[in-house]
């Protein structure tokens, strides 16, 4: 107890930490993990209803993994970014082999935003455009360029943001005016056309690319249809605008399938940026997927960026063994499947508590959203501002009921490791009715 007492207060008084007012950090020190769970270090154990951050997707302890890194550790821990090594030669091959269309080269780097980073200076540099265009819906990291081409408030902290990237309207069925009396298709056509008139008055020669998430994550789940996907990308190839999809969250299995562009085959995707999932989060890692023509514009060029650890070989090591093991093991495969599973548990939550008012997602990603009414779509909790007393009562119950995951204003994200079994989620199911069931005194009939 004491010791945990000290590793809590030391990491208060010598760490700063994520999107948070200091004071209010109060982390659990964890000891150890396994499968879908972990444990803190007075022994509670916590079923991992978000894969830690949307990335352990194996789950926690894989012997695949460990031993991977302990093999590598072995050989070599460092090389410098100009020399190679097997890890990363089959690290490259791997992403090829389950990337879309003709994507074939891989610029690595140390994690997401960085990837995202990435993905749009390159995209400038090929196109000799300036411009990039992104929905106001998304979360694509937190370095100067990724947090302006982040349309969710975090990019608000960070005003005015770098001057060339351009916010989308943004095709969000439960809540924009342009979806009432239309079909959710209906509603994603006019978005596009509104998308394609911002487009004109950007002037298209100017834009570079679209920036868009795989599948919406912690942006809300908040995900067009594939009409949708289809007419984006008759547009952007009309004005010649690469579409670079962002998987830093949706990649490696999360949606049922390796990346979640894949749910759209009209969608023609140039560039994938990805982390998270690449190695479930055991190591650093993130990069950009390019398509030939990119990679072949850059074989007499120069690449304009560098990274110190681009091609760290622990992390390629560990994002070897993680895909190897999501192949083999026919862990991906069986996502969609298990998500089917999660999809009917949440519906019999909402079936008795109303202040479920919406379960958006596809295989294990997906969130609910807590409304105090249905009718009225008013959010139990308000949109960038601290938790209302029922969702701040519902994050405590959680936890207390040994569940982790992320609760954001009014969404609750369901995202367990794609290894996890339908009995586990049944038990993820049942602390969340239990916590539910404190809240439901807040709906408004
Ligand atoms: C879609 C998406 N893009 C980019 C990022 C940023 O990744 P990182 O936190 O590794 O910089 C995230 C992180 O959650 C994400 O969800």
């Amino acid at each position: 107890m004491e010791a945990m007492a000290h590793t809590t207060q030391s990491s208060r008084d010598h760490m700063l930490a994520s999107w948070q007012v200091q004071r209010d950090w109060h982390p659990k020190d964890i000891e150890r993990a396994d499968g879908v769970y972990f444990w803190d270090a007075s022994g509670q154990r916590y079923l991992d209803w978000l894969s830690s951050l949307f990335n352990v997707n194996i789950g926690h302890n894989h012997p695949r993994i460990l031993t991977a890194i302990a093999e590598q550790l072995k050989q070599v821990a460092y090389v410098h970014p100009g020399f190679t090594t097997a890890a990363r030669a089959r690290l490259g091959e791997l992403l090829a082999e389950i990337s879309p269309g003709d994507l074939c080269k891989t610029f690595l780097t140390s994690g997401g935003g960085e990837a995202n980073e990435n993905a749009m200076k390159l995209a400038r540099a090929f196109s000799g455009r300036q411009k990039i265009m992104t929905r106001y819906r998304s979360y694509h990291g937190s370095s100067a360029g990724a947090a302006s081409a982040t349309g969710g408030p975090r990019r608000l902290d960070d005003e005015p943001g770098v001057p060339w990237v351009v916010h989308l309207p943004d095709p969000d069925a439960y809540h924009s005016p342009v979806y009432r009396g239309r079909t959710q298709e209906e509603g994603d056509l006019v978005i596009a056309d509104l998308i394609e008139d911002t487009i004109r008055y950007e002037g298209a020669e100017n834009i570079a690319a679209i920036l868009w998430e795989g599948y919406s994550g912690a942006s809300g789940v908040i995900q067009p249809t594939r009409t949708f996907f289809a007419r984006l990308s008759e547009i952007c190839q009309k004005y010649g605008i690469l579409y670079i999809s962002d998987e830093v969250l949706s990649g490696f299995g999360r949606t049922g399938t390796w990346f979640g562009c894949e749910h759209y085959p009209e969608l023609k995707v140039d560039m994938i940026s990805f982390a998270k999932g690449v190695n479930s989060g055991y190591l650093p890692l993130g990069g950009v997927i390019v398509n030939r023509d990119i990679a072949d514009h850059f074989e007499n060029r120069l690449l304009p960026s560098g990274i110190t650890n681009q091609g760290q070989p622990l992390s390629c090591a560990a994002a070897v063994a993680n895909i190897e093991a999501l192949q083999e093991e026919g862990i991906v495969a069986r996502v969609s499947h298990l998500g089917e599973h999660l999809h009917a548990r949440l519906q019999e939550l909402a079936d008795r508590h109303p202040v479920i008012g919406d379960i958006r997602g596809a295989g294990l990603l997906y969130c609910t959203e807590l409304v105090a009414n249905r009718a009225t779509r008013a959010p139990l909790s308000p949109w960038n501002q601290s938790p209302s007393e029922a969702l701040a009562r519902f994050s405590k119950a959680i936890l207390d009921g040994g569940l982790h995951t992320m609760v954001r204003w009014n969404w609750v994200f369901h995202c367990p490791p794609l290894t996890v079994t339908e009995a586990e989620i049944d038990e993820g199911i049942e602390i969340l009715d239990a916590a539910l069931s404190e809240i439901d005194p807040y709906y408004q009939d």
